[in-house]
Formats: C-alpha cells, sequence, structure tokens
C-alpha cells in the first residue's frame, strides 16, 4: 500500500470580512479579517505522491477533478520551497489528491479557506516538508487568503497585507458560542468570491470607503471578542458583511448572491433580536447565512428559520462551534 496523507480542516467564518486583494501578485489582502474557525464542518483530503516523473498534480473536489490553473500558483510556491530545503537533486513532487467537503462547495461557505488548509498540510507532509503552522498559513494564502485563517483553531486574525493569520484565542475562550449555518441554497454559486472580488475592486465606486471602513471597524471587533459580548461582536459582524455587500451590489455589473431565503432569514434574524434574543447574521460570496448565538438559544432560533415560508421545514441546518486547526495523518507506512 503507497503512503497516504489524510487531513482534515474546517472552514473559517469571517465576523469581520477580507474583501479585495493588495495590488500585485501573492494574494495578499487589502482589509484585515477577524474569524472563528467553525468546529463541526470538515473538508478531509487525501494526498499522495504521483507516480515518478509525472508531472501534473491533480486535485479532484467531491469525485470531480478541478481545473489545474486554480492550484498552480499554490503547487509551485510548495515546490520552491522543497528545492530549497532539500540538498538534493532529485525530481521535484507532484501529487495526486483527493478531497471531499461535507458542506456545499463553491456555494458561500468558505470551501476554499479549509480546502487550501487541509492541501497546504497534507501536501507538505506528503512531500516530507517540516514547515511552521505559519509557513503553512502563507502557502495556504497563496490558494486563498481565508486559507491562511483555516491553519488555526479558534479566533484568527489575518492583517490587511498580511502573509500569514495567527490565533487571537484558542476555541475554549468562548464554548457557549454557536454558528447556525442556514444553507439557503445547495448550489454552486454563479461567480467565485474571487471573481466577485476583483469585480468589487474594478468597477464598484464604493470600493475605497470600503477599504478605508473595514480597517476602522476591526478594533470595535477584537474589543468585543476580548469580552465575548455577542452583542458589540454580532453589530460589528452586520456592518461588516453588509458593507462588503453594499460594495459588491454597486460594482458594474452588480454582484449579488442573495436568494429569496437570504433575505427572510436577515429579517427573522433581526425579529428575534427585538425579541430579546440574540441571532447576529453574517453573509460572504453566497446566500447562505450564517447566525452566532449561545448555545441555549439554538433550538428556538432553528424552530424559528423552519417556519419561514422561504425556507421551509428541511431547511439544511448545520450547527457549528469555535473549532480546532487542523489534523493530519499517514497511512501505508
Ligand atoms: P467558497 O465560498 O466555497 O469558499 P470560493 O469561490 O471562494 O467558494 O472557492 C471555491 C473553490 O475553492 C473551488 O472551486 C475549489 O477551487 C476550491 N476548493 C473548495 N473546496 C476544496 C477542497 N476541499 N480542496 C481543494 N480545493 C477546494
Ligand atoms: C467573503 O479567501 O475565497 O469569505 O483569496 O481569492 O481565494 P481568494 O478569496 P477567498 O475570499 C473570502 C471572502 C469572504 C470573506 C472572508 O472569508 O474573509
Amino acid at each position: 500500500m503507497s503512503r497516504e496523507v489524510v487531513c482534515r480542516a474546517s472552514p473559517s467564518l469571517a465576523l469581520v470580512k477580507y474583501w479585495g486583494k493588495k495590488p500585485g501578485r501573492g494574494n495578499r489582502p487589502a482589509t484585515p479579517s477577524l474569524a472563528v474557525t467553525l468546529g463541526g464542518i470538515t473538508t478531509e483530503t487525501r494526498v499522495r505522491l504521483a507516480p515518478a516523473h509525472g508531472h501534473t498534480d491533480t486535485v479532484v473536489l467531491n469525485g470531480q477533478t478541478q481545473p489545474p490553473e486554480r492550484f498552480r500558483p499554490f503547487f509551485e510556491s510548495l515546490r520552491r520551497r522543497v528545492r530549497r530545503r532539500s540538498s538534493a537533486q532529485g525530481d521535484l513532487p507532484f501529487f495526486d489528491v483527493d478531497s471531499r467537503n461535507d458542506f456545499p462547495s463553491a456555494a458561500g461557505l468558505a470551501s476554499s479557506s479549509s480546502g487550501f488548509a487541509a492541501l497546504a498540510l497534507g501536501c507538505s507532509r506528503a512531500a516530507g516538508l517540516e514547515l511552521s503552522v505559519r509557513e503553512l498559513s502563507a502557502l495556504a494564502r497563496l490558494g486563498s487568503a481565508s486559507a491562511a485563517r483555516s491553519l488555526f483553531g479558534g479566533f484568527t486574525l489575518l492583517p490587511a497585507g498580511g502573509r500569514s493569520a495567527r490565533q487571537l484565542h484558542p476555541p475554549q475562550h468562548w464554548p457557549e458560542l454557536r454558528i447556525l449555518v442556514v444553507v439557503v441554497s445547495e448550489q454552486a454559486k454563479p461567480i467565485s468570491s474571487r471573481r466577485a472580488m476583483e469585480a468589487t475592486r474594478g468597477s464598484s465606486p464604493y470600493y475605497r470607503a470600503w477599504l478605508r471602513d473595514a480597517a476602522a471597524l476591526l478594533p470595535r471587533a477584537l474589543e468585543a471578542l476580548r469580552r465575548r459580548d455577542l452583542e458589540a461582536l454580532g453589530e460589528a459582524a452586520l456592518v461588516s458583511y453588509s458593507r462588503m455587500h453594499a460594495a459588491m451590489i454597486a460594482a458594474g455589473p452588480p454582484v449579488l448572491y442573495w436568494l429569496p431565503g437570504t433575505v427572510a432569514a436577515i429579517h427573522e434574524c433581526r425579529r428575534l433580536r427585538a425579541e430579546g434574543i440574540g441571532a447576529w447574521e453574517t453573509l460572504d460570496a453566497g446566500p447562505q447565512v450564517k447566525i452566532l448565538c449561545l448555545a441555549p438559544d439554538v433550538a428556538a432560533i432553528a424552530e424559528r428559520l423552519r417556519r419561514l415560508p422561504e425556507l421551509g421545514p428541511s431547511v439544511r441546518l448545520l450547527e457549528a462551534r469555535p473549532g480546532e486547526g487542523p489534523v493530519c495523518g499517514v497511512t501505508g507506512e
């Protein structure tokens, strides 16, 4: 049996959003992002070295071979690291990757974050590279900037222009926090986060204002998180996603991910808050709604969502909590 590395990682949900890139190459974020790693939602990635002298990397996601362009900067950077660290002049490694997400992919649930985090860990292990978690975070960032955060558990920060993310608090900082994910649509989204972000930068007159405001919002959110103040953190998260979407909707042509179920869930959260139940929604690049709340309120919030005609009793709800960072194992040795 040949050697296989198996890694699991969870998506990183931004409370303060990354949206937009610094000019130039290297996939550096233009805004700081503050996030929580979603324990209970998982990507599982299996990596083998490609047969000797094979010169292609193959990534299969949920049974479908992925277009290679998206993965090229990641694999090339990984091979540069292998070359730098090894004295031997042997063949550089290529990779066969098989990955599965237990949640909808490319649909606004941050699959690229857990996907590239698991890939960075799995491929570096398969190549025999011992990288620090900061180096892994920088490598994952080349695939997807949000993935830099998924290398860590708990609550994470990726600064504007940052090369890597870091952990601010472990998951145990806030054990009662829950994130209820409302799967409004199982479909892949019509436009990827990357293209939508570029469209916003290139054509939204609000893009500059978004950048200025995003930086100003961060200290408030950090302090709220430090104090475990759901209301203050929820308010900051609300402002962050609303302004990010306002900038997107102002692009030409507009980027609009919202569906009727999205809007219905947003209004239900407002009603719940008016009744004194802490239900603070946030949205990413997709129609899904993620609700920050506390463990004792999950059942009541879920029941109210199921009653909405736009969602219905069978709507898929995923309950996540602050989770651990990725784990990895090796089989066939
Ligand atoms: P999402 O909202 O799910 O993050 P994105 O458009 O940002 O959507 O990213 C989706 C892309 O991320 C996929 O098209 C694929 O290229 C990559 N991706 C998602 N899941 C994985 C995975 N498990 N392994 C490798 N790449 C993945
Ligand atoms: C709305 O990290 O998917 O989820 O770096 O181009 O891969 P790329 O973008 P990606 O964008 C995430 C955007 C977001 C907010 C966030 O996660 O911070």
